[in-house]
């Protein structure tokens, strides 16, 4: 469902390498989602879920590392998209929603990846410029 697409890579390859592992990790809660065959997968989905914020994490602190090193002149627009972007995902409460809303699951992958392919297609790119 999620993946690393042709037209997500900015060329530099560790940032590349990390966003691919980001649309991993994000399947990975989709496909546990969408198994019938695993009961309690809420708990297991709320673990991947903690993965993913820890790792965009460690992403946004070594994207930052490497656009400060590059002298990159619009660090603090990504600076700031990455701290609203962690904070949103820490608000995240997955005990609030019913266990049974499929699509409010849906929901939140789907906006943690609508913002992962925007915030690459339109800020990451121009790192790479
Ligand atoms: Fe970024």
């Amino acid at each position: 469902m999620y993946e690393m697409k042709e037209e997500y890579y900015t060329g530099i390859e560790q940032i590349d390498e990390e966003h691919k592992r980001l649309f991993e990790i994000a399947d990975e809660a989709y496909e546990l989602y969408h198994n019938e065959f695993i009961p309690d997968k809420y708990d297991n989905i709320a673990e991947i879920l903690q993965e993913l914020r820890d790792y965009t994490k460690t992403h946004f602190a070594h994207e930052e590392a490497y656009m400060e090193s590059i002298g990159y002149k619009n660090m603090f627009v990504q600076k700031v998209q990455h701290a609203q972007f962690c904070d949103k995902l820490d608000e995240l409460n997955l005990e609030h929603i019913d266990e049974n809303s499929e699509e409010a699951i849906q929901n939140i992958l789907t906006f943690l990846t609508d913002w992962l392919v925007h915030h690459i297609l339109e800020h990451d790119m121009m790192i790479a410029e």
